[in-house]
């Protein structure tokens, strides 16, 4: 059958409320979809008919007390603590980084990958990554890339609800994230990690983080086979060192040398529509890239860009447009003093 008479069918079959024979041919849209390899489309149809069933388990009236009751007003909290439940195309060459770095994590992937393999001789999996190193240097990109490439969700947790919820109720609130996730096979991230991870420095409530950095260890602990945490943070310094060791791999994504700036802006202008107006000028614009982000470089670049379109002549429109040069590095002069400003 064809994705057009799947489509056709589950209208039908929605319509006439016929529910058995809908889920019958959502299922079988999620198969064609794996097997036409739209992953994430199937990921997403996946998670949205786990969780339609689970909403009508719980639906309609519950007694008070009941497993059902007890369930809804899980999902109801669980909701508030995740910021974004998402499915990523990002693929290893959305990411510039040191060899090093590629070849580590493709080994994570692999090991993930071949968990069955691994466990035939009793090996445990690694599923515990912390990514580290100063603000818009990948550290989110590079979870993105994880999530792409091993083809999960990944429920990305509002730590803001967790941990200003009620007093005492944080560790309670990663518990039930972390089966959450463990029950629906999503990868959890936990952005900012050394909000929850630090426990020195920490004079207002230190027997609340304590108890935080307890349970975390717990989980991670007990973290099952198949799930995966990605953690991130811009302060590593500051996370509490048994929780540091609990993680099986701790990636440094650092600012770019020379050449990785030369591969962002290579990967930034890949569409060919684009060129530089003083090509001369590349090794004078790499210097000025020092010491920026990632982010700050391809930020003022595609200021740049759109900045030099508008500059265009009329009758242009249509060749390579041209970059200018001067006014990039004047925004990155800029970019430099703002950064020094704020710090
Ligand atoms: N290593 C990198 N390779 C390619 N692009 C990058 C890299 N680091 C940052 N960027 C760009 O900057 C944006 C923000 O980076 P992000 O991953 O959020 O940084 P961080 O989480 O470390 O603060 C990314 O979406 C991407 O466009
Ligand atoms: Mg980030």
């Amino acid at each position: 059958m064809s994705q057009f008479d799947l489509i056709k069918d589950i209208a039908k079959f929605g319509l006439e409320n016929d529910k058995e024979k809908l889920l019958e041919v959502l299922n079988e849209l999620i198969e064609y979809s794996k097997k036409t390899k739209k992953l994430n489309f199937a990921l997403q149809l996946q998670s949205i008919l786990k969780e339609a069933i689970r909403t009508q388990q719980t639906s309609g009236l519950t007694k008070v007390g009941s497993p059902q009751h007890f369930m809804r007003e899980e999902d109801r909290e669980i909701s508030e603590f995740i910021l974004e439940k998402i499915t990523s195309d990002y693929r290893f060459e959305n990411l510039v980084c040191s060899d090093d770095v590629e070849e580590t994590l493709k080994l994570f992937i692999k090991e993930y990958k071949s968990a069955d393999l691994l466990s035939k001789y009793d090996l445990p999996v690694s599923n515990k990554v912390l990514f580290h190193g100063p603000s818009g240097c990948g550290k989110t990109l590079a979870s993105y890339v994880l999530a792409g490439e091993l083809s999960k969700m990944m429920i990305v947790i509002n730590l803001g609800a967790i941990v200003s919820s009620k007093l005492g109720e944080t560790s309670k609130n990663l518990a039930k994230i972390f089966r959450r996730a463990a029950s629906e096979g999503c990868i959890i991230f936990i952005d900012e990690f050394d909000t929850l991870g630090k426990v020195r420095d920490y004079s207002q409530d230190h027997g609340e983080m304590k108890r935080v950095v307890n349970t975390i260890l717990q989980l991670f602990d007990y973290l099952p086979q198949d799930s995966m945490v990605i953690a991130a943070t811009n302060h590593a310094e500051m996370i509490d060192n048994a929780l540091l060791r609990r993680f099986d791999l701790k990636v440094h994504l650092d600012l770019p040398d020379n050449k990785h700036i030369q591969e962002l802006i290579n990967k930034t202008l890949k569409s060919d529509l684009f060129e530089f107006d003083k090509p001369k000028a590349l090794p004078q614009i790499i210097k000025a890239c020092k010491g920026l982000s990632y982010y700050s470089i391809q930020k003022t670049l595609v200021t740049t860009i759109k900045r030099s379109i508008f500059e265009m002549d009329k009758t242009t429109i249509g060749v390579k447009a041209k970059i200018n040069t001067t006014l990039w590095l004047q925004l990155l002069k800029k970019e430099i003093q703002d950064n020094s400003l704020s710090k």
